[in-house]
């Protein structure tokens, strides 16, 4: 049995109980953040924090706690329940009004809600071999930036993937890539790393940071810009990231290997720099 946080009260996840009027449910009227735990640690807790103030700030939805009072409640969360490694889910909404009605109530008493799972990150053959890709059109909104729980487009294209057996929709939209319908993604040319610039378009993912950071400390050549449609059908290899995938090499799209069409040396590389940057940085004392 997991254990739960809902408006500052903590109690196992199946006795948890909300309003049908909470406009999270009603409008999809809310922020949330997934953050990555590892060994009882959460994994880039301020860029998170500071993410989630951003979104808030955008919807116009007060934050209701302090940094402080964030990781306290993360924290508890995380002791509360089994696992080392945990992907714990935080989401704010409006709360519940007592009609249903677009504008926003007089006065918000936002939702509170944390939750938390066994983290699930790829299996040792996904990674070995790579994972297949599908492609779409990005029709989403145009604040992608946000991380807000209005996501049925991103669950659409998700699931065009999962029909056919693949990981990841990957989006283009005005013919240059976004990003994928629940990670980041970057091509690699030539032995230079590509990524696609932060803009309204795409959701500054925080293993998207490392990933660039890692880059530079690397010396791995990488470039942040636009990368057109073409670019990513020859690109030499594909990634998606995300807190939860980490770094996971995409083998086809659209049926048509990605470069030898299986993971490139500089997945590779990335992979192994991301594992040991958690492990020196995360599981130490
Ligand atoms: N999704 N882009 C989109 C659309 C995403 O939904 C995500 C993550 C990312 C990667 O962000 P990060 O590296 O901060 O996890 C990019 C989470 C995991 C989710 O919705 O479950």
């Amino acid at each position: 049995m997991s254990l739960c946080h809902l408006n500052g009260n903590y109690l196992p996840l199946a006795e948890a109980r909300l309003s049908p009027l909470d406009r999270g449910f009603l409008f999809g009227d809310g922020a949330y953040e997934v953050i990555p735990v590892y060994s009882r640690r959460p994994f880039r807790l301020a860029g998170h924090i500071a993410r989630l103030e951003n979104t808030l700030k955008a919807i116009r939805l007060p934050n209701p706690h302090t940094a402080a009072v964030w990781t306290d409640i993360i924290t508890k969360v995380i002791a509360g329940n089994p696992w080392e490694d945990q992907s714990v889910y935080l989401q704010i909404t409006r709360g519940a009004d007592p009609v249903r009605r677009h504008a926003f109530p007089a006065t918000v008493r936002p939702t509170v809600f944390l939750m938390s799972e066994a983290l699930a990150t790829p299996s040792q053959m996904q990674i070995d071999n790579g994972v297949g890709a599908v492609s779409a059109n990005d029709y989403r909104w145009l604040r992608c930036d946000l991380k807000t729980v209005s996501l049925l487009a991103n669950c659409l294209l998700r699931q065009e993937a999962v029909d056919t057996g693949c990981a990841e929709t990957i989006l283009f939209r005005d013919g240059f890539l976004t990003e994928g319908a629940a990670s980041n993604i970057f091509a690699v040319k030539n032995g230079v790393l590509l990524a696609p610039p932060k803009s309204h378009l795409i959701l500054p993912g925080i293993t998207y940071d490392i990933i660039l950071e890692l880059a530079a400390s690397h010396d791995l050549p990488h470039e942040v810009r636009a990368i057109s449609e073409n670019e990513v059908r020859s690109a030499d290899e594909l990634w998606m990231s995300s807190s939860t995938k980490e770094v996971l090499p995409i083998a086809s799209l659209d049926g048509q290997p990605v470069g030898a069409g299986r993971p490139g040396p500089l997945a590779r590389r990335m992979h192994g720099w991301y594992q040991e940057f958690k492990d020196t940085v995360m599981r130490c004392a």
